[in-house]
């Protein structure tokens, strides 16, 4: 099997052991890319959720957060382009039945291609050492510039037949290219076609007066629209930000890997309005402060890049992505948009309603402009959750599965056990327990030898465990052991509290952005 493929597999059903992601609906076989959250998967879930909303609300004063409802006056999808615009193209194998996405495919076949360079540059790398130059590597070796030749060029068709909507030119893009069904290798396909993503429902007692609606596939609207509501009653002054996390819904036409891409999912999007001409400044700030806030989380540099997108949305200026290194490889993980005022001047033109912003400093009334960054909660709970998980062996040749999330979004904290079952040991480590939890998530475990325990939390992602044994009753003292180092400390219960904070509170890690 395929490394990568190995590695995934690992990801999925340690994510199912561990009590992280269940599918859902299982016992009725399950629905397919619709998942449930466990009782640690919930938990990381929430951190994950509370270290975005507070570094980007909290943290800044000219940003406020919003709850809007996932149902919305359907014309609001009128307006913002999503009924006429917000297709996929699909394609069929007509042997293997299997439907894809054609730009996913054509997608897919260009990261092969990159792969194969990306090994050439790692061969080198090896063979050259210290002297090794990879800006002249990539400039000068033959194989390299053929292969970013092709990628260009792919680029530049996939791009063509994206903005002038050439769905024969679609076809003939992945027949040129020689792509085959990935499940069958079949080259037999139907001709493309576009496909809406939006889910349709009903509001209403009964069938003659119901509404159509839709589910929301953004969040980004409900702040639009209430844009004005948000800037008169919090007096905000242009530039400022919305904030919002919630769920949206799209009918993905392929949801395969797992929580990647998802029917129902969940975002953390905020709108920063600006005044118009600011907005390329804005998009770059955002950008930056937006890697940032990734690369804080330690899951190493060389597993994010941007890609600047070739092919702009109906409502973009400007936009990239933030990709990472999934188990499957880099994918995107977060856009930041320039929507310019796309947005403020269409519904202003469908609800007749002015979505205008005076500016006292200039004396100016305008549509604000608007930079949007928008992560997936899930998809960041997938670059999170697959980075941290590692097989490491140790000096004594044994291994261990080790789950090093960020302590900041670990589920569990600490992890607290008396040496033995007996001698008063249990008493003082359910103490230190019942001290912790008013301010820490932590858990007492007292069954198996310890380092049956220590494994245990290791595999759960749990940073510290907290030993309590018969020197602790003399001098009330603990061991902390790092799961990550596999080091003991022995400290004072006292100090307990301002080590878990020091390492684990969202205090400590938003003070190194
Ligand atoms: N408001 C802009 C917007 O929705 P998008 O690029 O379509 O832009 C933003 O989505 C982010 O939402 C993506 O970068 C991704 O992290 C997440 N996302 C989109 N579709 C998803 C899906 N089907 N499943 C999980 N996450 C998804």
């Amino acid at each position: 099997m395929a490394k990568q493929e190995d590695t995934f597999k690992k990801v999925i059903s340690h994510a199912k052991e561990y009590g992280y992601i269940f599918g859902s609906s299982e016992i009725y076989d399950g629905l397919s890319a619709v998942y449930d959250y466990g009782q640690n998967g919930a938990e990381l879930k929430k951190n994950i959720r509370e270290y975005w909303w507070k570094s980007m609300v909290q943290m800044h004063q000219n940003i406020v957060g919003l709850d809007a409802s996932i149902f919305m006056h359907p014309t609001t999808w009128k307006a913002s382009g999503h009924v006429d615009a917000f297709n996929d193209p699909l394609i069929d194998n007509k042997d293997s039945k299997k439907r894809y996405r054609a730009d996913v495919l054509v997608e897919d076949f260009r990261e092969k291609i990159n792969q194969k360079i990306e090994k050439d540059i790692t061969k080198a790398k090896k063979r050259f050492g210290d002297d090794f130059n990879e800006e002249e590597f990539r400039s000068t070796n033959q194989n390299v510039l053929r292969r970013q030749a092709e990628i260009d060029k792919i680029t530049a068709e996939l791009t063509r037949v994206q903005e002038e909507n050439d769905l024969a030119g679609f076809k003939q893009l992945i027949e040129d290219l020689g792509i085959g069904c990935p499940e069958s290798g079949s080259k037999n396909w139907t001709e493309v076609r576009q496909f809406n993503l939006m889910f349709g429902t009903k509001l209403g007692a009964s069938a003659e007066t119901a509404t159509d609606l839709y589910l929301r596939p953004e969040t980004a609207q409900g702040i639009f629209v209430n844009f004005l509501n948000v800037q008169k009653t919090g007096r905000m002054k242009v530039p400022f930000g919305i904030a919002q996390t919630g769920k949206a819904f799209r009918n993905e036409i392929v949801a395969r890997q797992f929580i990647f891409r998802m029917r129902e999912f969940e975002q953390m999007e905020m709108q920063f309005f600006v005044r118009p001409g600011e907005e390329m400044k804005s998009y770059e700030y955002w950008k930056e402060t937006r890697l940032k806030w990734h690369l804080s989380l330690g899951l190493g540099n060389e597993n994010y890049r941007f890609h600047d997108h070739d092919k702009l949305a109906h409502y973009a200026n400007a936009a990239a992505d933030i990709e990472f290194n999934f188990p499957f490889g880099f994918k995107e993980l977060e856009g930041i948009h320039s929507r310019t005022d796309f947005d403020l001047k269409a519904h202003e033109e469908f609800s007749g309603k002015k979505l205008r912003y005076f500016d006292n400093e200039i004396n100016e009334s305008y549509t604000p402009y608007v930079v949007e960054t928008s992560v997936g909660l899930d998809r960041m709970f997938l670059a999170v959750f697959s980075k941290s998980l590692k097989e490491e062996t140790l000096e004594d040749e044994s291994t261990r599965v080790v789950l090093k999330l960020p302590a900041v979004l670990a589920p569990t904290k600490a992890a607290i056990f008396p040496l033995v079952k007996k001698d008063g040991l249990p008493e003082l480590a359910k103490e230190i327990v019942n001290d912790l939890k008013f301010d820490f998530n932590v858990l007492y475990d007292e069954k198996d030898a310890v380092g049956k325990r220590y494994r245990r939390q290791d595999a759960n992602g749990t940073p510290f465990c907290i030993t309590v044994d018969h020197e602790s009753l003399e001098t009330k003292t603990v061991t902390i052991r790092d799961r990550d180092t596999m080091e003991q400390q022995r400290v004072a219960i006292a100090d307990l509290k301002q080590i878990l904070d020091q390492k684990t509170s969202f205090k400590s890690w938003l003070a190194k952005l």
